[in-house]
């Protein structure tokens, strides 16, 4: 074993890395051994430098992370501070200054994730991410190279342990929106602001990363579809038990049929309580990969938390060193595929519409025809009165989202239709 240490200069010190520092700390043999030299925690950058931080030499802290990266010694540099800026220029500078890096920052990696992997790969270094998607679960390594000889198909993942938390609450409780929310803001399970949970927009950068991984081709978070989950009502969950189906916000990546394009998505959907996913429970995640010589797989764990994301960085810290001590690269950016994104417009999947109606004859046949003029075949209606008023389910086959979005345009446009209560989207059948 090599004696000289390989040193790691740590971005940020909060709920991961305090745990990646830590795990340094607490595994420094067992990783040494593994890795076949020590690796030392050479400098850690934070914000506050007055805060007390457990385990760590206060004459390593820093608030200077740019001298930090451009040291010239550093091997590798584990980013776990988040957001775009200073994190951007920090790794773009390490790269320069001879360093590989480490980042959990799914974010950064959903905007410019292309133009990152140039910078490694310019500089021959190695840009590993495990963490940024689904926390602890591996995943991006499985897509990356273990699936590298078969072609992935779709994925279809739970990917937001907030929103599943409360989705499951409802479901489990009977519980509207707002109430669930409370109980997972109790519980540390949501942020105070839980924006950019709950309206999808973390979901929806794992869902860009994930769809560039799986398809070899490029996806931004701008491609990506996404609508959030603070409008499912416990109504839409009592309509998802009588098809004998629960509710999840789901990320769904998937390849067109005739393989010349992609679509990426967010979005909350019915999926049959026999799937899978339907029984990720709490806060846990889980992506299902569908490929043509696998079938199916799925990924199950923990997706954020501090040890179970610092696993996910360790194990890339791992695989870093290791490729920096044999002076080899690690697999880069793989986007040879340039399949375009197609729009949501073109996803074609099953819809469960919600309508309030007049309860009068010739309702349902006026619906109905709507339904036949955009192209929308109807798998089951279900029409329940009461008072003059009715509220009319229709669940519908196979059809485009454009078409749907013409029919919900025309059915608003009926006299008899007092109002759409909801669209859910049906997935995973
Ligand atoms: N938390 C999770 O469960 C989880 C799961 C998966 C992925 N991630 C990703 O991991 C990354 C870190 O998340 P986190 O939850 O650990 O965040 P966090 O607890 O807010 O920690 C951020 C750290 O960055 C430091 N920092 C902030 N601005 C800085 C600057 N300009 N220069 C130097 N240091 C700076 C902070 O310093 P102070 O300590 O002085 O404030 C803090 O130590 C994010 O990209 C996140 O998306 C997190």
């Amino acid at each position: 074993m090599r004696t000289r240490p390989l040193k790691v200069a740590l971005l940020g010190c909060g709920v991961v890395g305090s745990e990646v520092a830590r795990i340094m700390t607490t595994h420094a043999d067992d990783l040494a051994a593994r890795i076949g030299a020590p690796v030392e925690l050479a400098g850690v950058a934070v914000r506050r430098p007055s805060k007390v931080r457990e385990g760590i030499d206060p004459a390593l802290i820093t608030t200077d992370a740019t001298a930090l990266v451009k040291r010239g010694d550093i091997d590798v540099v584990v980013e776990v501070i988040g957001g775009i800026e200073p994190a951007r220029g920090l790794i773009t500078t390490a790269f320069e200054h001879g360093a590989s890096v480490v980042s959990a920052n799914k974010a950064l990696l959903a905007q410019d994730g292309a133009a990152l992997h140039a910078a490694a790969e310019a500089n021959d270094k190695d840009l590993y991410y495990e963490a940024a998607v689904a926390g602890a679960i591996p995943l991006i390594r499985p897509l990356r190279e273990s699936l590298a000889g078969d072609k992935v198909n779709r994925v279809l993942g739970i990917v937001n342990g907030t929103t599943n938390f409360i989705l499951d609450k409802m479901d489990s409780t009977g519980a509207g929106y707002q109430e669930a929310l409370d109980e997972a803001t109790a519980l540390g399970y949501a942020e105070a602001d839980p924006t950019a949970d709950v309206e999808g927009f973390d979901a929806a950068a794992k869902a860009a990363i994930l769809a560039g991984i799986a398809f070899h081709t490029r996806v931004r978070l701008d491609d990506v579809y996404r609508e959030g989950m603070t409008e499912v009502t416990a109504a839409d969950f009592a309509s998802a038990k009588e098809m004998g189906c629960t509710i999840k916000l789901l990320a769904i990546c998937e390849r067109a049929e005739d393989g010349q394009s992609v679509t990426a998505r967010v979005h909350p959907a019915m999926i049959p309580l026999t799937h899978p996913l339907a029984s990720v429970r709490g806060a846990y995640n889980a992506v299902f990969v569908e490929s043509d010589a696998s079938g199916q797989l799925m990924f199950y764990g923990p997706g954020a938390g501090g040890a179970p994301t610092a696993s996910a960085v360790l194990g890339d810290l791992v695989a870093v060193c290791r490729n920096r001590l044999s002076g080899a690269t690690g697999p880069g950016e793989s986007a040879y595929a340039a399949l375009p994104v197609s729009p949501m417009g073109d996803v074609v999947t099953r819809y469960h519409i919600s309508l309030d109606v007049a309860d009068k004859p010739g309702v349902l046949a006026q619906v109905a025809t709507v339904f036949a003029e955009h192209g929308v075949s109807i798998d089951t209606v279900r029409q329940q009165g009461k008072d003059g008023e009715a509220s009319l389910v229709v669940v519908t086959h196979r059809a485009s989202d454009a078409a749907l979005v013409g029919t919900v345009e025309a059915l608003r446009k009926l006299d008899t239709v007092r109002g759409v209560a909801s669209i859910m989207r049906v997935e995973g059948e």
